[in-house]
């Protein structure tokens, strides 16, 4: 186990850094590859832990790839999936369970969904009750990994999710890959659409309207898919430029798609200096390079339509908050009790042992800012990369020294963040 202290940083951060590669569209290149035909070719594949989970599990399927350097491999398929001779290991990974789910549902085997402790805690009744209602058959231990799948033959449905989920929402599109009719998908906020933009790429019959989504079954063709970074991990930079007194950075390859930049929003509203820089366009996601600078910030409220559009940059905006003036309230959040660990009681007990003026609601937290951060103290990580990640960022303007525990939760999707800070 690492534990790691961090310490105040007095000179600020200055620099650039190329932030690595988006964890959800590593996850789908991956996936929608390997049920495309013929030769698919992935470039600045993230080498985070999950979405190598994903490729472990294909390679179980009988998919075989090959990289070619670190970040590029190759992805050979003939578009089908073979019986895994034993149960497939999504680690610590939910989107690789819950897009699975989908992807199994319509297969000709029955197979099985396993996961580390944290993984087997998270709810999988989300899934599993769109893939029942299409024909599916999925067990599970009172809703809970390990899923038994038994592939059946599916019909489409027309599902109005409860929640603005992406994995609830790309779980129902996959299995309607392999379903008769339409699958249609409607949810209540507009989640992150990356399923959408690359089954679309790679030929899928899929159409968007508003806030439904609707696939028929399809067959996928291989492609060049060429990742852009993850906006998520730039999370802890732009905070971190922003709350670090004479800092002024570049991060570079930011994938900046509407759905996921709730983040850049609130920033502005609470008066942060960033600015876009050679805005483009890489395999039909925008991206951008970032230029972010310590700034004076405000409080503002956070709340409804956008929390999809930021839902794993909440703890670090949690960070954010405690060095701005007034009053900062999160809201509708409360699906963030349900991710890598309780990211509401979790965040709030670690960022109060620091001394962040803190409080934990049913559906998010209130942040009174600009109180003094005083250190000090050993803080948890709940086997939880981003609250690690955001823990290490409030070590950066503490008075005095923290120690966080079992910082290696951060390789779940991030292994190259602390050599990035260094480097700043
Ligand atoms: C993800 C969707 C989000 C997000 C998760 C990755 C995805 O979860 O929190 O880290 O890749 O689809 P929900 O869709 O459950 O909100």
């Amino acid at each position: 186990m690492t534990n790691i202290k961090v310490s105040k940083n007095q000179n600020g951060l200055r620099g650039c850094v190329e932030i690595p590669a988006d964890k959800s569209i590593s996850h789908r290149a991956v996936m929608f590859s390997s049920l495309a035909k013929g030769k698919s070719l992935i470039k600045n594949f993230s080498s985070g832990a999950d979405p190598h989970s994903t490729l472990e599990v294909f390679s179980r399927l009988g998919i075989r790839h090959e990289f070619l350097d670190e970040k590029t491999l190759e992805i050979f398929s003939d578009g089908k999936l073979q019986l895994p001779l034993q149960a497939l290991d999504c680690g610590n990974s939910g989107t690789t369970m819950r897009l699975m789910t989908g992807i199994l549902a319509g297969q000709n085997f029955d197979c099985t969904l396993i996961g580390d402790t944290s993984l087997s805690k998270r709810p999988m009744k989300r899934v599993i009750e769109p893939v029942s209602l299409m024909g599916g058959c999925v067990e599970a231990v009172d809703g809970h990994a390990p899923l038994k799948i038994f592939g059946r033959e599916l019909n489409g449905i027309d599902y109005v999710s409860k929640i603005a989920s992406a994995q609830v929402k790309s779980c129902v599109l996959l299995a309607g890959l392999f379903a008769d009719g339409i699958t249609s998908v409607t949810e209540p906020y507009v989640s992150r659409n990356h399923t959408e933009l690359m089954l679309k790429y790679l030929g899928a019959d899929l159409t968007v309207e508003g806030k439904k989504v609707s696939v028929k079954r399809s067959g996928l063709t291989a492609k060049e898919i060429d990742i852009c970074g993850d906006i998520s991990s730039a999370a802890f930079f732009i905070v971190a430029g922003l709350i670090v007194p004479n800092s002024d950075i570049i991060l570079k390859n930011v994938g900046l798609n509407p759905t996921r930049t709730g983040i850049l929003d609130v920033v502005r509203a609470m008066g942060g200096d960033i600015e876009i820089l050679d805005a483009r366009e890489s395999a039909g996601e925008p991206v951008g390079d970032l230029r972010v600078k310590y700034s004076d910030l405000r409080a503002c409220q956070i709340c409804g339509e956008i929390i999809p559009r930021l839902i794993d940059e909440l703890p670090v905006i949690a960070v954010l908050a405690s060095q701005a003036a007034g009053q900062t309230v999160v809201k509708d959040a409360g699906d963030l009790r349900n991710k890598e660990s309780d990211r509401i009681s979790a965040l709030v007990c670690e960022l109060k042992k620091i001394g962040i003026d803190i409080e934990e609601t049913s559906d998010g937290f209130i942040v009174n800012g600009k109180a003094k951060i005083t250190g000090g103290a050993e803080v948890e990580t709940y086997h939880d990369h981003r609250l690690a990640m955001s823990l290490y960022v409030a070590g950066l303007v503490a008075e005095k020294e923290i120690l966080v525990k079992d910082f290696e939760w951060v390789d779940i999707s991030f292994p190259e963040f602390l050599g990035l800070f260094a480097s700043l």
